[in-house]
């Protein structure tokens, strides 16, 4: 592992209504106009940069929907400078703020969260915000909200599936609704002619060594994601 450019780079990015891997409207669920600005959390711990980029990406899908606001934070940091730059993590985005408190979660309509897989499961930053939500789940303030889950992996088997999984437990304890993808986002999750991160339970990228950057066929199921989160979340609060 090491540094990663996590994103695609501009030139090499390309419009997701021409390929193959574009949304379609029968696969997310209808939208009516609702009054109310509803926002979904996209709460997200990112090492080298892999799951910061699908989270800007599922923040895009979600703003397709109308009256819904795609809200991104990081979980905070629990390691030192010294050991950040040992580990030559990339430098953080600014313009996304750290969840100052774990009390700001109950603002949110629903959650996609997101992290690294750490020998098969979440990395401990992320841990550590659940682990902070006691009084939350004491006063079962995020009961019946829904939430997915999308991941990095370093390598393929290297725990995409294991990491949303084991995740669960998370949300099972505070009462709220796994929301997976399924195969809902139809032929593009069947390529088998390139590598391809993400599963039913969400989307994912391969960061390899750390070089690798997101492809768009990942990055589209991202987006694909956010929106498909942004309809259940209007259904589940606007019927
Ligand atoms: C301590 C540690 C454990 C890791 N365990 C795994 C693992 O079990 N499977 C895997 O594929 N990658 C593993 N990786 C690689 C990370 O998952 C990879 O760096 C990460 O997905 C990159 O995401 P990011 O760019 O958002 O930080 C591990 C990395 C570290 C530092």
């Amino acid at each position: 592992m090491g540094k990663g450019g996590g994103c695609v780079s501009s030139k090499n990015k390309t419009s997701n209504s021409s390929n193959k891997y574009a949304n379609t409207a029968k696969n997310s669920a209808n939208v009516t106009s609702p009054t109310k600005n509803l926002k979904i959390f996209i709460v997200f711990y990112s090492m080298y940069g892999h799951v910061e980029c699908l989270a800007k990406r599922i923040k895009k899908g979600i703003e397709t929907v109308d009256g819904v606001e795609g809200v991104l934070y990081r979980a905070p940091e629990t390691l030192s400078e010294d050991v950040l730059v040992k580990m030559q993590a990339a430098p953080k985005d600014d313009s996304i703020p750290e969840i100052s408190s774990p009390s700001d979660l109950a603002d949110a309509d629903g959650f996609l969260f997101g992290f690294p897989t750490r020998f098969g499961c979440m990395a401990a930053q992320m841990k550590a915000l659940f682990d902070s939500t006691g009084l939350l789940w004491k006063e079962q303030k995020l009961v019946g909200k829904p939430a997915g889950f999308f991941v990095s992996t370093g390598s393929q088997g290297g725990g995409q599936e294991t990491t949303a999984w084991a995740a669960i437990t998370q949300l099972a304890h505070h009462g709220m609704l796994f929301v997976p993808i399924g195969y809902t986002f139809g032929a593009g999750m069947f390529e088998m002619d390139s590598i391809l991160g993400g599963s039913p339970y969400g989307a994912g990228v391969f960061a390899g060594d750390g070089s690798r950057e997101a492809t768009e066929a990942e990055l589209a199921l991202a987006e694909y994601q956010g929106k498909y989160m942004a309809g259940i979340v209007t259904k589940l609060v606007h019927g």
